[in-house]
């Protein structure tokens, strides 16, 4: 959330820090503003609302003289979607100018006393409060100063600032949100990811929270209370070499796409194809640890994903397991269990709620396994054990492919345990050959969508959805209504087909339609029964069925998903599903890569 980016170079220009934040956008696209200053000390500002391509024409004929600059994607946090609330923020003075990822969470106090001390603020931003305040408690020079800042806020923040003053020197620091940098031999650049430079380097650092950078001159320290520390390179994986759309419309279309390779990607390396048997050194590692249930942690898509997953292990691994949203676990009662594995999960690996129950979990010693996709990220530097999900870079803000890949990753745990247990081994290969088999029927979907199109044209019309599911699909039914709501902003809701007997059904009318969900293996007799009863009031009913269920009267239209074991049901409703939220999104007009509201990345609480 929020994307900042940063240079400190020989000469460069305003244009490049814009390129930079289009490669943040999926951060935050309320506004996005840049600062750069001359080595004499000349100034440039320029902030504009929603996109960043409307700052970019907004900027595009400046010229290459700027030798340190800061600049940044708004996700609208204090302060409405205007100018002012536009980062960068600068002091009553305008001597310093900075940018802001996180959350300050004592601004209003801050601001209170700023205030009593006679100075005005322009905006609504807690960021604001940071500028004046560096110029109020101002003393010596910036580093002693922004240490001494720091210790007033409560944060989170990553924090980069110019001092005008001193124009050949840019400063940050990070308590909480992320930071990385990358060092040329005639540059510096700092990034909230490294998405933004993926085009120009294959080796960064991530800078730890307290640390200090200084860059002066191209040339960078980090100091750590005081001390100057070095960082370790990380090389950059090839898979953040390639944001580029393809042929496709829109990212989220292209990373849909990507799905059937994703899920092979995850278990490349894990599985030994030939032989259908589980090769990874870490699940090895992990069954042999006394390990006797497993507590989930993660929010949004990865929350959906280990629902169903926590059936996996139940079913497979004869293991206990169970599932928290990240937001809620940070505040509930925590029972450390040495016997537990606490995994999280999480695309960003940066989800805040996410990085901050690892916290709670590793005080108490407890056992922490991540399974993340963006390598390097927090949350897999945080956890004991953990495995990447491998799925590429997934870009703009809907969860689709990656979800594949921790599903694959998570069935493969459930195998790995579930071999230890009782699960035969002939068991195991078959269903390693049918996760092979799926990722072609998967390309199959992704190659039949006329049908699609056909339904979403008329789907498109209704404002309210019931999403109907029973057992195992409990999660793709969750999942497909997100994805709904989160892509067209229409109403979706999930009930058990059982449930609605008991109160759901006083909703039904024909213009609420119902997709019901009803997948050969999952009660798919005792499904059909209850949307009869459905039928029976005249409601409109998409089906998703498996090929060659006949249930022709039960229907108005329908999407078929091909046949599978009952293991592998829920992965197969997504692809039609996720493409069908794609079409009415288009049809209805709505920005399929950036839906309102959201952020890719939710780095704060
Ligand atoms: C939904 C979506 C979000 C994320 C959620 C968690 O399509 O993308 O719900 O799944 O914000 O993000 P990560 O997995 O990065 O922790």
């Amino acid at each position: 959330m929020c994307g900042i980016f940063a240079y400190n170079w020989n000469e460069n220009s305003i244009p490049f820090l814009v390129e930079g934040l289009t490669n943040l956008e999926y951060r935050g696209y309320d506004s996005a503003g840049v600062f750069g200053i001359t080595k004499n000390g000349k100034i440039f500002l320029e902030k504009a609302t929603w996109k960043v391509s409307n700052l970019a024409w907004k900027v595009e004929l400046n010229d290459k003289n700027y030798k340190s600059g800061i600049a940044h994607t708004r996700w609208a946090t204090h302060g409405g979607v205007t100018e002012l609330n536009t980062h960068p923020h600068f002091s009553t003075n305008e001597r310093f100018f900075i940018v802001h990822n996180g959350i300050i969470e004592n601004y209003a106090y801050l601001k209170e006393e700023l205030i009593k001390k006679w100075h005005k603020f322009y905006s609504e931003t807690d960021t604001e409060v940071v500028a004046k305040l560096v110029e109020y408690m101002f003393e010596k020079d910036l580093i002693t100063t922004i240490s001494k800042v720091t210790k007033k806020l409560v944060w989170a923040y990553a924090l980069w600032i110019i001092d005008v003053e001193n124009p050949d020197v840019l400063i940050g620091t990070k308590f909480g949100s992320p930071m990385i940098m990358w060092v040329a031999d005639d540059a510096c650049f700092l990034s909230s990811d490294i998405n933004a430079l993926s085009n120009h380097c294959h080796e960064f650092f991530t800078l730890e929270d307290n640390e200090i950078v200084v860059l002066e001159n191209w040339k960078h320290k980090i100091f750590n209370l005081w001390k100057e520390v070095n960082r370790e390179w990380e090389e950059m994986s090839q898979e953040f070499a390639t944001a580029e759309k393809w042929k496709f419309e829109t990212f989220t279309e292209k990373e849909i796409n990507e799905a059937p390779d994703v899920l092979l990607n995850a278990l490349k390396g894990r599985i030994n194809f030939e032989e259908k048997t589980i090769t990874s050194e870490t699940l090895t590692e992990l069954n042999e640890l006394d390990i006797e249930q497993i507590e989930i942690v993660a929010s949004g898509s990865s929350y959906f994903a280990w629902v169903t997953a926590s059936y996996w292990f139940k079913e497979l691994a004869w293991m206990p397991c169970d599932v928290r949203i990240s937001s809620e676990f940070l505040y509930d009662t925590f029972l450390p269990n040495k016997k537990t594995l606490y995994v999280f999960i999480s695309q960003s690996g940066e989800t805040a709620d996410v990085r901050e129950s690892v916290k709670i979990v590793k005080e108490k010693g407890c056992l922490t396994f991540w399974l993340v996709n963006v390598v390097g990220s927090t949350v897999a530097k945080m956890c004991d054990f953990g495995l990447y999900t491998h799925s590429g870079i997934e870009i703009w803000v809907a969860s689709t492919k990656n979800v594949i890949g921790q599903l694959s990753v998570l069935l493969l745990m459930a195998l790995s345990f579930g071999s230890k247990r009782n699960l035969q081994i002939k068991e195991v290969r078959k269903i390693i050959w049918e996760i092979e088999e799926l990722s072609s029927l998967m390309k199959i979907q992704l190659e039949n969508t006329k049908n699609i199109r056909k339904v979403a044209e008329k789907y498109s019309k209704y404002n309210d959805f019931f999403f109907l599911w029973r057992n195992l699909l409990f999660w793709t039914a969750e999942e497909c209504a997100l994805k709904l709501k989160e892509l067209t902003y229409l109403h979706a809701e999930c009930y058990a087909t059982w449930e609605l007997k008991h109160w759901p059904l006083a909703l039904v009318w024909p213009g609420f339609p119902c997709v019901a969900l009803n997948l050969k293996w999952v009660l798919e007799y005792k499904t059909a029964s209850n949307i009869k009863e459905v039928r029976a009031r005249n409601t409109t009913v998409l089906w998703i069925i498996t090929k060659g269920l006949d249930n022709s009267e039960l229907y108005d239209d329908i999407i078929e998903v091909p046949e599978t074991s009952r293991i592998l049901v829920p992965f197969t409703p997504m692809i039609p599903m996720w493409l069908l939220s794609v079409e009415i999104a288009k049809i209805l007009w709505k920005d399929v890569d950036k839906p309102q509201n959201l952020a890719k990345s939710v780095t704060v609480e």
